[in-house]
């Protein structure tokens, strides 16, 4: 993936003409190829893993930019030597609620990045989490568009202050993966304003990407890669992005005019019949040559841009491992815990679940990461010196080697992107019983993972499986039984069903895919040396059926008709916490909740509005008797309407007795609403109420203005 001084030097020496007159004396054959990928370099047969790179045309001082899969860390080969640090995955960074952890891990990703020879990660995925059952749901950030928002921006600004691209993906809409190519959404417009595009929106302006990559799906009748209102008007007119769009993996043959019309300036990975659509388009009249140059210029920009970057050593994976520790630490959401912890250290543990020595540390498909060695919790409780049940581990440890040594030899292809799973392992009472018996207390991991191309079930993944609810049970009992405690880690790529089982374990904490130094991390949540401070940036439904929604989504099997050729969201803006707060519905764990070892009391809150923006201000104490962060959101609403997040922050690590105060600043753009009648934003009208605190079900501070 490195490349040579002299094609820097060369590319630097022809983008010193400018653009627009490199493209003046390429011919119209070159052209062509400037804007389609370079698709002898997919894999197989390269070894590097990368996905796709744009085509070298040397005659004309153009290199071939160099495109990585991310967001949770540079996607390299399985079969390759290199390996990249696995960070947390999106689901699991937006919990943090701190856009200053996403920099950071935007940031080390794109020191690696450099280190790999890649130009552009396609990276962050920034899909609205419509559904708990998306296929790619661990890809995504948030079911809110601040977050999202925020969140990508944050990445994206870490990326690019390294020198490397960001890609906003999937531009949009792209919120369930069966019939990801053909499936279309019908929304209205005031939902695909204010929910879908809005945390694009706040990303274009806030960190402007790079690139921006258009979806597989159609939208209200239409492919997104065809439509110029999406990826020109609204896009580059409306919000001012002024990089290139890539077309998504084309894994459905679309109308290259039409495209390219729109706004596509990379068609991605490339083939030679858009080589020989492009030519015959501008010799018949249906391209316009002008379309073509436009998208030239902007690929010798994008180009430009990614020539100005230091050269770089190797990767340094130890400092990637300190990043991704520190973002699972800072994301871990505490669901349950009467007590329990942070454990002292003292006693035996027993660990169950073959999750405790298997974590899934990232996703599969196209954000799956072959990273250095995963670190598993049981080892995590050695390096503390924690005592642990032997005999159980050495069941699961023979269990994991001989089960992955199976799934090797019979599932290679599947392995390569992160798959499958190893299943839970049933045990008997008697086993249960015997270690309840002889350990102090319990921890069960349980774990999913999922994959782009294909949504999650409900069944045995959503839902528990009965193998999964046996463990628990049994493991429950037997420590209860006996005055020991038992706790839970969920080690999820999405959104489980929780309610059922949730008083079971005395404790639930919640580390989502906390990437490859999660086992450590975990052990330092649970054992006090960090106090949990992430909050939910999803909803945890009571059960799937109370999804806004949710039979407007492909939660069956399907191979046709609604929910596969098309979705309506007729919940409209009732995504996610705006439809449990509007409707009543209690979930199993509400938005922005999230515990702590601490508790914080918050004072003199302060609203000031100006025609430009609202400033809003609050002071959180420390009043409990552990050193810890606070998550803080701002929500607003209009006298009658449902609180909307517009801003969030958390607090330094505050001292027992210390204080903090945040200081939140709303764009006034970003108060108002979309009225579909006129097709514009409007101010809202009337007093606004705002509600300070992460979970709009249960403000710390209410104020009008
Ligand atoms: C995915 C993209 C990914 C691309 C390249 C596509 O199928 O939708 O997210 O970047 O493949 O791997």
């Amino acid at each position: 993936m490195r490349k040579t001084v002299a094609t820097l030097l060369l590319l630097v020496f022809c983008l010193a003409a400018g653009a627009q007159s490199v493209v003046e004396k390429m011919s119209l054959e070159e052209k062509a190829r400037c804007v389609v990928g370079f698709k002898r370099a997919l894999w197989p047969p390269t070894n590097n893993g990368i996905p796709g790179r744009t085509t070298p045309l040397p005659a004309c001082g153009i290199p071939s930019l160099v495109l990585a899969d991310g967001t949770a860390g540079v996607r390299l080969s399985r079969r390759g030597q290199e390996r990249a640090t696995a960070f947390p995955a999106d689901i699991t960074l937006a919990s943090s609620w701190s856009t200053e952890v996403v920099r950071e891990v935007g940031a080390a990703v794109g020191d690696e990045a450099l280190a790999f020879g890649v130009d552009v990660m396609l990276a962050p995925g920034m899909n609205i989490i419509r559904n708990p059952l998306c296929g790619r749901i661990f890809e995504y950030f948030s079911e809110d568009p601040v977050i999202t928002g925020k969140m990508g921006a944050a990445y994206i600004e870490g990326l690019q202050s390294r020198g490397i691209g960001g890609c906003a993906k999937h531009f949009t809409c792209n919120s369930q993966e069966t019939n990801r190519g053909h499936n279309d959404v019908r929304i209205a417009e005031k939902a695909l304003r204010e929910i879908y595009l809005r945390g694009f929106e706040i990303c274009v302006r806030e960190a402007k990407p790079w690139t921006v990559m258009s979806s597989y799906n159609s939208v209200n009748g239409a492919p997104v890669q065809e439509q110029r209102h999406l990826l020109t008007d609204i896009l580059r007119g409306e919000w001012g992005f002024d990089g290139a769009v890539m077309t998504d993996w084309s894994i459905v043959p679309h109308n290259t005019a039409a495209q390219l019309h729109a706004g596509n300036d990379l068609f991605m990975p490339g083939a030679d019949h858009q080589v020989e659509a492009i030519i015959s388009g501008v010799k018949d009249g249906t391209i316009a040559e002008s379309d073509l140059d436009l998208a030239c210029e902007r690929i010798i920009a994008l180009a430009e841009k990614c020539a100005d970057k230091k050269p770089a050593a190797g990767p340094d994976l130890e400092a990637g491992r300190a990043v991704a520790h520190n973002a699972a630490c800072e994301s871990a959401v505490l669901l349950e815990n009467n007590g329990m912890l942070p454990l002292s250290g003292g006693g035996r543990a027993a660990l169950f679940g073959v999750r405790s020595y298997d974590l899934v540390a990232r996703g599969a498909g196209a954000g799956f990461v072959v990273c250095p060695p995963v670190t598993q919790i049981y080892a995590a409780f050695r390096d503390k010196g924690i005592p642990t049940d032997e005999e159980i581990e050495d069941l699961y440890l023979k269990y994991v080697a001989f089960a992955e040594a199976d799934i090797r030899l019979n599932e290679k292809i599947k392995v390569h992107i992160g798959l499958p799973l190893l299943p839970e392992l049933a045990l008997s009472k008697k086993l249960v019983e015997s270690a309840a018996e002889r350990d102090d207390y319990a921890v069960i991991t349980l774990g999913r993972t999922s994959q782009e191309g294909t949504d999650r079930k409900l069944k045995d993944d959503y839902y528990l499986s009965d193998t999964e609810k046996a463990l628990l049970g049994d493991v429950c009992e037997a420590f209860h039984a006996r005055g020991k405690k038992v706790a839970v880690i969920l080690n999820i790529a999405g959104i489980v069903e929780t309610e059922s089982w949730k008083s079971l374990p005395d404790a639930i904490l919640n580390v989502w895919l906390p990437g490859q130094d999660g086992g450590a991390a975990v052990a330092d949540l649970l054992f006090g040396k960090v106090n949990p401070s992430g909050r939910l940036a999803v909803t945890f439904p009571k059960d799937y059926f109370n999804v806004p929604g949710a039979e407007d989504f492909p939660y069956g099997d399907l191979s046709e008709g609604r929910n596969y050729d098309y979705t309506c969201y007729d919940e409209g803006c009732n995504v996610g916490y705006r439809h449990y707060l509007s409707s009543g519905v209690q979930p199993s764990y509400p938005f922005g909740y999230g515990l702590s070892y601490t508790e914080f009391k918050y004072s003199g809150a302060k609203v000031r509005t100006s025609s430009k923006k609202t400033v809003v201000s609050v002071t959180v104490t420390n009043s409990g008797a552990a050193a810890g962060k606070e998550a803080v959101g701002v929500y607003v609403a209009s006298p009658d309407g449902i609180p909307e997040l517009k801003a969030f922050a958390k607090t330094g690590l505050l001292a027992p007795g210390s204080s903090e105060t945040l200081t939140f600043e709303i764009p006034a753009d970003y108060l108002k609403t979309f009225n579909e009648g006129k097709n514009c934003w409007e101010k809202r009208r009337g007093r606004l109420n705002v509600l300070i605190g992460a979970d709009p079900s249960d403000p710390k501070i209410k104020l009008t203005k």
